[in-house]
């Protein structure tokens, strides 16, 4: 479960400024496995509302989709309702370091942006990753694929353009944030191999609405991120006054410009694909 972001209400608006972002490269991953891509029993870790898993189910023999959230898996349960009847898709409630799952019985595990809302951070070394990771090992099958999508402590510094407005929440999060090094290293320990890293420059957490600039001034907007459930109330009174100066005095497009730069050359997310052997 997250430890800060209220995903019940979040639900509700998910799907309005997310999107499967980055699903060529996952598909990419599947299909250097043993077995042929329609054969393939994928584990969706941290589903949400299920917009990798619809994105996928087609593709595979079986989605395993798995979330903690009621209301996150009912939004997913309602999208994929005719895939579920027909046995493409199960659905757990579940957190993914225990999964009702058997030793060895998939394919490949993908975890689409659930990293960062486990309850860790770098003082303690990582364990409730580790923890999610051994649960992965156990559960792939020989050859099988684990494909993370996340980002890194510098994606989230340079990444984000109006990220530049709460300072303080990014402190927060990178400080839940392990980094790749961390991350590749931690995989090798519990027993994966062939890690390797991929950044797509183009992809945007919340595709085109990222460029909706005075998109901060709606809640619903907000809530495409989880970034904001750690801004405190004071501050975004206050940031929500700056983008509203901003916006009135035709500066706030210049603004986002100004601060997407260096998103350009670092991207916002990594994909980090191993194996387990
Ligand atoms: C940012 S959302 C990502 C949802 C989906 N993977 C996507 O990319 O659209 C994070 C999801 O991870 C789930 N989650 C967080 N920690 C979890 C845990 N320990 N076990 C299961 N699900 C968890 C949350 O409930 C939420 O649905």
């Amino acid at each position: 479960m997250s430890t800060y972001e209220n995903y019940h209400k979040t639900s509700q608006v998910y799907d309005k400024t997310r999107t499967a972002g980055g699903v060529e490269i996952i598909l990419e991953a599947l299909k250097e496995g043993a077995l042929p891509l329609k054969e393939q029993v994928l584990l969706d870790a941290g589903c949400g509302t299920g917009l990798y898993s619809a994105a996928l189910v087609n593709e595979v023999r079986r989605i395993e989709a798995a979330d903690l959230n009621a209301g996150m898996l009912k939004i997913a349960q309602a999208k994929l309702q005719t895939e579920e009847q027909s046995g493409r898709i199960r659905f757990h409630e579940t957190a993914i370091d225990s999964l009702p799952l058997a030793d060895e019985s998939v394919d490949a595990v993908m975890l689409n942006q659930v990293l960062h809302h486990l309850p860790d951070n770098a003082a303690d070394g990582w364990p409730a990753h580790a923890n999610v990771f051994c649960e992965f090992f156990r559960v792939l099958k020989p050859g099988g694929c684990l494909i993370i999508n996340s980002c890194s402590p510098e994606q989230l510094e340079k990444g984000f353009w109006f990220y530049h407005l709460i300072p303080d929440a990014i402190l927060a999060i990178k400080e839940k944030t392990i980094s790749l090094d961390t991350l590749a290293n931690q995989l090798q320990k519990i027993g994966f191999s062939e890690t390797r890293q991929e950044v797509p420059l183009d992809l945007m957490l919340q595709d085109e609405a990222y460029f909706r600039a005075d998109g901060i001034l709606d809640p619903d907007w907000r809530r495409g991120d989880s970034i904001w459930s750690l801004v405190e109330e004071k501050t975004l009174v206050d940031v929500l006054e700056t983008v509203s100066d901003l916006k009135q005095n035709g500066k706030l497009e210049p603004f986002m410009q100004q601060h997407d730069q260096a998103r350009k050359t670092c991207g916002q997310v990594t994909f980090t694909i191993t194996r387990k052997h």
